[in-house]
């Protein structure tokens, strides 16, 4: 009975505003009291950015293309989500992370003034992916309505206004992108969009490679272009999240590697939505030009 699992639809809580898994608000001052070593990586997004995507780009950049060893493990155990917390037995990020020795890959959502300071403090590296919010929203309402951890996410129409509210778990999209944008340089924050990702993976490939500062050959990048392909990793079990049990992804209402496309927000905007959408985005992003694409 999935309802009655510990898992199912929790609630969400503000931490400073921004809501929350309420298991993650009430672990807040242990997640914020995280303290990085100089060499652990993070890759920030807002979800159903591209996270998992960049993820699995790092580790095999990493491990120059060894596809064994990218299977060591499910994504969530190689690369711990940095404020993930769930009722006992299941190990938070904090327990995950406590097991593995620097450097450290490590993915969080969290919106730039909830980053841990020692993230900062320490220089870490960061990686910021962004996708343009049509085609974010679309993807984060299929995630809603299969991860039975998050709340129920309604209808569609209900579920675009809770966007465009910053409702959701995690806040608000507008807030997310332009938090991370504003500081980029100062906080020497690679900052990628999931569009270009898809126009030439192998180009943004190459920008993580360099950022990193590793070298690898080219017929390598060739390798993790494939390897990273969405097909390859819709049929790879330990980047697929297959290996979530159901009664946290039920997949059989929609899968983790869903689509992988850019505009696929076209097939759920109705033209009446999608301009008031517009006129509302105009508003909230009026202070920043942030090049999002909304088609490639
Ligand atoms: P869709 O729901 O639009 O298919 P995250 O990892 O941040 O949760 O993001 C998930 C989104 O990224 C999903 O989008 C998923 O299909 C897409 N994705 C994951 N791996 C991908 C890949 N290799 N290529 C393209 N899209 C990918």
């Amino acid at each position: 009975n999935k309802a009655a699992s510990a898992f199912y639809r929790f609630p969400l809580a503000d931490v400073q505003g921004i809501p929350l898994m309420s298991w993650i608000a009430q672990n807040w001052s242990s997640i914020w009291a995280f303290c990085p070593d100089p060499s652990d990586l993070l890759i920030s997004t807002y979800p159903k950015a591209g996270t998992t995507w960049t993820q699995e780009i790092v580790d095999l950049l990493l491990h120059n293309g060894d596809a064994d060893i990218c299977k060591r493990a499910p994504t969530a155990v190689r690369i711990p989500f940095l404020e993930i917390s769930s009722p006992p037995p299941i190990p938070s990020g904090l327990d995950l992370l406590k097991k593995m020795k620097p450097p450290r890959f490590i993915k969080t959502h969290l919106p730039i003034q909830l980053v841990p300071e020692g993230f900062w403090e320490n220089k870490c590296k960061v990686i910021y992916v962004a996708r343009n919010a049509k085609d974010n929203l679309v993807s984060y309402y299929h995630f809603d309505r299969m991860n039975l951890t998050q709340p129920e996410p309604g209808s569609w129409e209900e579920y675009v206004q809770k966007f465009m509210k910053g409702k959701l778990a995690w806040g608000s999209w507008y807030d997310h992108v332009k938090g991370y944008w504003k500081e980029k340089e100062k906080r020497n924050i690679l900052y990628l969009f999931f569009e270009d990702m898809k126009e030439n993976p192998r180009r943004e490939i190459v920008k993580i490679m360099r950022y990193l500062d590793l070298s690898v050959s080219d017929d390598i990048i060739d390798k993790i272009v494939k390897l990273t392909s969405f097909k390859v990793m819709k049929d790879n079990p330990m980047a697929n999240y297959s290996s979530i049990p159901t009664e946290v992804f039920d997949q059989s209402i929609s899968t983790f590697m869903r689509k992988g496309e850019v505009g696929d927000w076209t097939n759920y905007f109705t033209p009446a939505q999608s301009q008031m959408f517009d006129e509302d985005y105009a508003r909230q992003m009026a202070d920043m030009d942030i090049p999002f694409r909304t088609k490639i």
